[in-house]
């Protein structure tokens, strides 16, 4: 054997030695990695205890006075009472966004069902032993200004529930909107 045939033998032996480890190797785990930097940060169990925070919690509490996304108040907490809400609440609709469509569709949705199709009083529930709620089209309706039906709608009144969580803002203003038709 010739010293060309015994490099070859080497060679091949050390080839197939690798390729070898290339088909026994654990696909379940990383590759080599050349600086994974932040790739696998240290995950923390929601309740688990946590070395990094001084309370030693995981999950936080959101820092004081912080106001979720959506939930802006419209007026600061305390201040807004049913007695001034007409004066200090305005309709941030203007005239193009008007849609009667969706204050219908609002008013069928959420107050048909107590104030009836027509505002009467005379909704489905009203004929199964709830009280009637009075008519949408009195003098005392015609007379509320926007910022007082707002407030009612979104706090409720007497049997009537507040709607402020189920609609939202826009949606509110709408309906306010619809009950003028109604008249
Ligand atoms: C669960 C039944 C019920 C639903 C649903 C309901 N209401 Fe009422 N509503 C009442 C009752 C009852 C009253 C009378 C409350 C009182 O004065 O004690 C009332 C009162 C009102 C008044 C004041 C009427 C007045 O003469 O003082 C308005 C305006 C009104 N509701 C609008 C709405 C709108 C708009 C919706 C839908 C977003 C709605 N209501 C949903 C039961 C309901």
């Amino acid at each position: 054997m010739n010293a060309k045939s015994v490099f070859y033998v080497i060679f091949s032996i050390i080839g197939l030695y690798l390729f070898g480890q290339f088909l026994a190797r654990d696909t379940g785990q990383p590759n080599v990695e050349f600086l994974p930097e932040m790739v696998y940060s240290p995950a923390y169990s929601a309740f688990a205890e946590n070395p990094n925070f001084s309370d030693g919690k995981t999950l936080q509490l959101p820092p004081e006075g912080s106001i979720p996304l959506g939930f802006l108040p419209e007026y600061p907490d305390g201040e807004l009472t049913a007695e001034n809400a007409g004066e200090v609440l305005h309709s941030p609709l203007i005239n193009e966004e008007i849609d009667r469509n969706r204050g219908a569709f609002i008013y069928a949705t959420f107050c048909q069902i107590c104030h009836g199709f027509n505002g009467d009083g005379d909704g489905p529930v009203t004929k199964r032993g709830v009280p009637p709620p009075p008519s949408l089209k009195t003098e005392k309706v015609r007379k509320m200004r926007d910022g007082d039906l707002y407030f009612l709608i979104s706090r409720g009144v007497g049997n009537m529930p507040g709607y402020d969580i189920q609609i939202k803002r826009s949606d509110r203003w709408q309906v306010v909107e619809f009950l003028k038709t109604l008249n």
